[in-house]
């Protein structure tokens, strides 16, 4: 049975006649860069989010290099960041001239884990960057008590995370700004590269608005030194479009974890775990195995798409060895570092597709 990682045609298969038309729309107005789709998209998605802000940009990490400068972080400042995650997250710290300081994940749930993060503050410490992956968020009472307590700002990554929300408050709310990526295979995904950043903060909306746009404010007065990140017309007339579905979309993720979960409940491997105060909305389907590369040997000559997110904790990649980090100082992401592979996940997966899978990955999984 083919079943791919993710299936991104069904879903514009399902959507067709709208998204055409939007794009249609933008063609004929010539309406390429800003202007109304650019404003529509960014009214609903504050009103989704939660938020009182939210700002489009070119793509999440821009989205999380402008939200970290435009809530001051500074050269030389200090960004605590999970060492479980994609690359982004720290590349952007990096970027403004920041230091990405390491912390390590909560082991089962894959989030940063809170009490490593209050060990890795110092006085150079600026801002705490959890980020919820998978589409778990973080845990953000914990988080937000230790950055009042020290003075803190936080800036959430919510790429895979749309619509998640932890104790009923939406991600992306609980700190001083939250970033998000819309590329393609996210839960909310352009067709292109896309991202936005939301806050509650006027001054902090306003920063983002004129970094995105090279500092202006107005069109020639340039207030700071900012650069091109604009979100587009017709990516923003896409995400308008499937903003729409996005809730229904997402509950068949949740359902489709669920049945993943039941199918594999006695299969004793590590399955993804869903804290009752969370909103978990499953970008990703994490199990964890002993014997990876045969279940992926496996499943893929079976023709089922897999992936591993991470194969790599940031601290051990080679880009970051000048931090000098050994696998003894994060030992919860070392010890999942060669355990995981992700299944397919996406709202149009069927019961039977996620049978074929978990029965070829029982069949040869080691626990
Ligand atoms: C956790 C996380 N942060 C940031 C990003 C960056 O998003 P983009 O690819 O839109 O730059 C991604 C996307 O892969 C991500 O998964």
């Amino acid at each position: 049975m083919n079943i791919p990682f993710v299936d991104l045609k069904s879903q514009y298969l399902s959507i067709k006649e709208e998204v055409d038309g939007a794009i249609q729309n933008i063609i004929s107005n010539t309406a390429f860069i800003g202007g109304p789709a650019v404003k529509e998209f960014e009214t609903a998605f504050a009103d989704y989010a939660g938020a009182k802000h939210a700002v489009g940009c070119a793509n999440g990490t821009d989205a999380i290099e402008i939200a970290l400068k435009s809530v001051g972080v500074m050269p030389g400042d200090e960004v605590i960041v999970p060492a479980t995650t994609w690359i982004s997250t720290a590349e952007a710290v990096t970027a403004i001239g920041g230091v990405p300081v390491f912390a390590d994940m909560i082991p089962g749930l894959y989030t940063i884990d809170p009490q490593d993060v209050e060990k890795k503050i110092t006085a150079k410490t600026k801002v705490i960057l959890p980020v919820h992956l998978y589409g778990l968020p973080a845990r953000m009472d914990e988080i937000m008590v230790i950055a009042k307590k020290h003075g803190l700002k936080v800036v959430e990554d919510c790429a895979q995370a749309h619509g998640a929300t932890y104790k009923g408050q939406k991600v992306g709310t609980f700190g001083d700004a939250g970033t998000f990526s819309f590329y393609p295979g996210k839960n909310l995904g352009a067709y292109g590269d896309a991202g936005g950043m939301i806050t509650n903060d006027d001054q902090v909306a306003e920063m983002m608005r004129m970094i995105c746009d090279h500092g202006m404010q107005g069109k020639h007065n340039h207030v700071v030194e900012g650069r091109n990140s604009r979100l587009d017309g017709i990516q923003a007339a896409v995400l308008t479009v499937k903003l729409n579905h996005i809730e229904k979309w997402t509950a068949a993720r949740i359902a489709n974890a669920k049945y993943y979960n039941e199918q594999l409940k006695d299969s004793g491997l590590v399955i993804p775990t869903t804290p009752e105060e969370s909103r978990h909305v499953f970008h990703l389907y994490v199990v964890q195995v002993a014997n990876r590369d045969e279940v992926m040997q496996n499943l893929s000559d079976k023709g089922v798409g897999v992936g591993i997110h991470y194969p790599t904790p940031l601290p051990f990649l080679k880009a970051y060895e000048r931090f000098g980090h050994a696998k003894t100082d994060f030992p919860a992401a070392t010890a999942q570092m060669n355990k995981i592979v992700s299944l397919p996940m996406f709202p149009e997966l069927t019961e039977a597709q996620i049978d074929f899978v978990t029965e070829e990955l029982m069949g040869v999984a080691v626990v």
